[in-house]
């Protein structure tokens, strides 16, 4: 036998017996999303290396150490590790600046990042998510809270924790920055080599760093009296009390965390994630934020924007396992031609039915119709010399026979 071949590590089959679920969660991200006034935009999965580099930003993890990036006639091009980037592509290289504001866009579709694989965290997962550009008011942060938490409502996730915080505009934050390098400076030499690094190019992802030995020392007094203290400016501060009070106004639950600074850079004022309980160390099922900035940095005009995008995976292992749903209905008889007839004439009527392709003893077909359909549609010798079929119900074991042309009706 020849070498197996396996799928690669970090990656999964989205398989028959899960697909259900899956289409679930879509469903109703069109729904919710729809009854926002959102459209769905299907971008590239490729995309110019540029546009995270820029986007995403040189000093995350995402661009330093994660993208998969090649070379392709002598041109750079990376699978999509996020698609905030390339909606904000899209929106500039289309002139959706022209359209009136908000442009509320959503997406679903898998991302790449090369990470170590983990429960919860895959090379290739899919995300799906929300952009809407032009509004820079608190409103369009509170209407896209309500967004992510309508979603998961409806696909049953209620017990969720919305964490907020508020990261400022490049000026209020660039003094928080230098301030919070000071504290930390006396005690560069024993935090790790990551956050050694994080120190001069992106300071404030020292806060969400795991290790304990820096978390021992961004504990000392000094160093907390920094995290903790209010660096917002008054419009920065006004902007972040807005918020909290339509999504008090609203009855939306959250904490506020000093500590949720986000993985990628473009983020300006509002950040947040929505965590769960029940995801071990990966746990959160959504993270979003404004990024008033990014539309001009990447060559548009200057457009406030605010988003969110969600691991389908990590919604998916929340959800309890719905039972797969069977057939309208399996027929069942020895004339394959008489099947494959009646078959195809409910099928164009909307129903989904199988038959048996191969021949099998009619015990053996009524055994799988009873697995896989919530009908049997006999078509015995009888059935067939006066066109007409039994229907057998297989969980009551209630059986009718009708006439063929009316069988489409009575199983509906
Ligand atoms: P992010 O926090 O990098 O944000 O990813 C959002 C969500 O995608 C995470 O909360 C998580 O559920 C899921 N996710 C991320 N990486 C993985 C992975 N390796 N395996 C499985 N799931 C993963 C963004 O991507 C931003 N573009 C969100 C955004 C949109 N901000 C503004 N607009």
């Amino acid at each position: 036998m020849a070498n197996k071949i396996n799928v690669l590590k970090g990656t999964k089959d989205i398989l028959p017996q899960d697909i259900e679920m899956w289409h679930f969660v879509e469903e109703n991200a069109l729904k919710t999303f729809t009854s926002f006034g959102v459209k769905e935009i299907r971008t590239p999965i490729i995309e110019s290396t540029d546009l995270f580099q820029r986007g995403v930003g040189e000093t995350t993890d995402i661009v330093n150490k994660e993208m998969y990036t090649f070379e392709k006639s002598e041109r750079s091009i990376t699978l999509r590790p996020e698609n905030t980037a390339g909606v904000v592509r899209s929106y500039i290289e289309n002139g959706m600046h022209r359209l009136p504001a908000p442009v509320k866009l959503w997406y679903k579709g898998p991302m790449f990042r090369y990470e170590r694989p983990q429960a919860g965290r895959q090379r290739q997962f899919h995300q799906v998510g929300v952009e809407m550009f032009g509004v820079s008011q608190p409103a369009a942060d509170a209407e896209i809270i309500l967004m992510a938490e309508n979603f998961l409502k409806s696909i049953g996730l209620e017990d969720l924790d919305v964490e907020i915080n508020s990261l400022g505009c490049p000026k209020c934050r660039a003094e928080f920055k230098e301030k919070l390098k000071n504290v930390i400076r006396p005690h560069l030499n024993e935090l790790c080599e990551d956050c050694k690094g994080r120190f001069e190019k992106n300071p404030l992802r020292l806060l969400d760093c795991k290790v304990p030995q820096c978390q021992e020392i961004f504990s000392k007094t000094e160093i907390q009296n920094v995290i903790t203290s209010d660096f917002l400016c008054d419009e920065c501060r006004e902007h972040y009390n807005q918020l909290k009070k339509y999504l008090d106004d609203l009855n939306v639950k959250y904490s506020e965390n000093k500590l949720l600074v986000r993985g990628l850079d473009y983020y300006t004022r509002t950040v947040f994630e929505i965590k769960s309980n029940n995801l071990g160390s990966q746990n959160a099922v959504c993270g979003g934020g404004r990024y008033d900035n990014l539309v001009e940095e990447l060559g548009g005009e200057p457009t406030p924007a605010i988003g969110f995008a969600m691991g389908m995976e990590r919604l998916i292992s929340l959800l309890k396992e719905k039972e797969t749903s069977k057939l309208d209905g399996y027929i069942v008889s020895n004339n394959t031609t008489e099947a494959l007839k009646l078959a195809q004439q409910l099928r164009l009527q909307g129903l989904n039915i199988e038959i048996d392709l191969a021949n099998k003893k009619f015990t053996k077909q009524l055994e799988k119709a009873s697995k896989v359909a919530k009908l049997a549609l006999i078509l015995g010798e009888d059935e067939i010399a006066q066109n007409k079929v039994s229907i057998k119900n297989l969980e009551t074991g209630e059986q009718v026979t009708v006439d063929r042309n009316i069988c489409a009706e009575k199983i509906k």
